[in-house]
């Protein structure tokens, strides 16, 4: 797509390097003159780490992922690569082979690569760098006092290293810039030898095999997959005579690197013989690579990251409405309000009908709370809602019981209590909506019209037969106990109707009202209410 592979060069280089120092070359893996050893996975190997670790099953892991780091690992002590102890002998054929696997981060983004060396010293290579210099130098051009050789696996493209491409073979001296290269594969052991392309960062095992023959001074490298039998035609051969690079003795080892990716390098077996061809791996003997997921596609993965970042954010925010909605319309509903189901309004049913009790919709706004203008969707009507705070521990149940029960009143001059919604410290009244609004605008305000005598006549009357249906012939005395103009309101034919049952009480015909507190608006109150304590139908009048 638009992820144009990177050329990542990851040359595999096999430095080889002669440092003629000292004279001790110690063999391992059980051989006596410290000629050669052999390593079928590195459970019970001496090997020097620098970074890498040997898994439980005996892997040889040079980095483990982390980026910006090197891992080197390598024969504990130096060998002897000239005859002389002095260092002035012929440089001595040597001859290894290992098995490596590459854990690229993506399938179609080349890594790092990872080298095969000998170096004469421990601290040049403590002291190299990560990413595309492999951990064996830390300059572009070389030194040739470094004193190394090395044929390299290189899966980065590097146009400073004169690279051939991302997926390449390299034989260097002292600098990544190759003296030889080719492209990563093998020409097959069949008729006329094709060339298999392989992927070096592909996870899968592969076995390289490096010769130097001290004769001819040519160096060859061949690479297969693991298990393919050693193909008879290398793929690289270069004559170097190392005569002028190694001294005395080197240290021999792998080193890896990483850069930005996170790329693992693996080994899984390595044998080295000088003066003679290294000793057979058995295959069947090696540790085993971590899973092979597939490699991820560096494009899938950032469709992935997108796509889930997005789904995260979906559900986030799917998640803040659904909270703020059930914060918005939230109720307050009990078990025992289940019988005033019927009664009962939806807060958000209420929240609509009124535009969200907006400013607009303010009807009048009172000592018990304010009223607004709503329209209900179903059934389409016009209702005043009355929105109060109320402390709901305050013997709520006994209030609504009322309030639906003051509901069930029915009377031409009594405004309609069509039911309530309770939110938390919040009651909401709803109630027919009254056009003409209420009676203390028209005897108190210059704006309005002036109500004739007839027509005040007609409100009073009508007042009055409210009060005789609350207070004789309803079937339970209802004390209104608020009885003042501004709860009177006018419907469209300017008939006076009472309203406002907030302060209601409802008592048996039998018994007396009895209260503890005197509820009303002051200049409103009965005269006798403030000495007797109770209100009874009379306060009303
Ligand atoms: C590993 O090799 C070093 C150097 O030859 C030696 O000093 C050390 O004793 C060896 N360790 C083991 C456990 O063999
Ligand atoms: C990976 O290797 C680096 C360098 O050796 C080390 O610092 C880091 O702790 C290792 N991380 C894990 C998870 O092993
Ligand atoms: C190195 O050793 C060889 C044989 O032991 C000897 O012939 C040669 O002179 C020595 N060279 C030096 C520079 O010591
Ligand atoms: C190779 O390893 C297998 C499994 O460890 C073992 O059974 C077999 O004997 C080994 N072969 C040789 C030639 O050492």
């Amino acid at each position: 797509m638009l992820l144009e592979p990177y050329h990542l060069v990851a040359p595999l280089l096999l430095i080889l390097m002669a440092a003629g120092r000292c004279l001790a070359a110690t063999g391992g893996g059980g051989t006596s003159d410290g000629r050669q050893f052999a390593y079928n996975g590195f459970t019970a190997a001496n090997l020097t780490l620098e970074g890498a670790v040997v898994k439980s099953n005996g892997l040889l892991m040079l980095t483990n992922g982390t980026i910006q780091t090197k891992g080197q690992a390598f024969h504990p002590s130096p060998l002897m690569f000239r005859a002389e102890a002095n260092g002035t002998g012929a440089v001595r054929s040597f001859s290894t082979t290992f098995v490596f696997a590459i854990y690229g981060q993506y399938a179609d983004l080349s890594s790092h690569g990872m080298a095969f060396f000998v170096s004469a010293s421990r601290e040049l290579l403590s002291t190299a760098s990560p990413g595309q210099f492999l951990g064996l130098t830390d300059t572009d051009g070389g030194n040739p006092s470094d004193h190394i050789f090395a044929v390299e696996l290189d899966t980065l493209f590097n146009a400073e290293f004169r690279d051939i491409n991302s997926n390449h073979v390299g034989v260097d001296v002292d600098s990544l810039v190759s003296l030889g290269s080719a492209d990563a594969g093998y020409y097959a052991n069949d008729d006329i030898g094709s060339f298999q392309k392989l992927s070096l960062i592909s996870r899968k095992a592969m076995q390289v095999w490096v010769d130097y023959d001290k004769r001819t001074t040519e160096i060859t490298v061949t690479i297969a997959p693991l298990g393919v039998p050693r193909p008879y035609l290398t793929l690289l051969q270069t004559t170097i005579d190392l005569s002028g690079v190694m001294q005395s003795t080197a240290y021999v080892g792998f080193s890896s690197a990483t850069g930005v990716l996170t790329t693992r390098h693996f080994v899984l077996a390595w044998s080295f013989a000088l003066d003679s061809p290294a000793p057979a791996l058995n295959i069947s003997a090696l540790p085993a690579l971590p899973p092979l997921v597939s490699p991820k596609s560096k494009v899938l993965e950032i469709v992935l990251a997108l796509a889930s970042a997005t789904l995260v954010s979906a559900i986030a925010i799917g998640f803040y409405v659904f909270v703020r909605r059930r914060l918005k319309y939230s109720e307050v509903h009990e078990d025992w309000e289940v019988p005033f189901g019927p009664n009962r309004f939806s807060y958000k049913d209420l929240f609509h009908a009124t535009e969200g009790f907006s400013n607009n919709n303010l009807l009048d706004r009172g000592g018990f709370g304010s009223v607004y203008k709503g329209m209900l969707r179903k059934p389409a009507m016009e209702v005043a809602v009355k929105r109060m705070s109320h402390d709901s521990r305050q013997g709520v149940r006994e209030f609504i019981a009322e309030v639906v029960s003051i509901g069930r009143l029915r009377h031409r001059n009594i405004t309609q209590l069509l039911g309530y919604c309770r939110r938390k410290g919040e009651l909401l009244l709803v109630y027919d909506y009254m056009k003409n609004g209420s009676l203390k605008k028209y005897l108190h305000s210059r704006n309005s019209p002036t109500l004739c005598w007839s027509q005040r006549y007609s409100i009073i009357k009508g007042v009055a037969s409210s009060l005789l249906y609350l207070h004789e012939e309803w079937e339970q005395v209802v004390i209104h106990r608020d009885i003042k103009a501004n709860n009177v309101l006018l419907d469209s034919k300017m008939n006076g109707r009472l309203g406002d049952f907030g302060l209601a009480r409802i008592y048996d015909h039998e018994n007396t009202a009895e209260t503890t507190h005197v509820a009303g608006t002051m200049g409103y109150l009965a005269p006798e209410l403030s000495r007797k304590g109770r209100p009874t139908p009379f306060s009303d009048v």
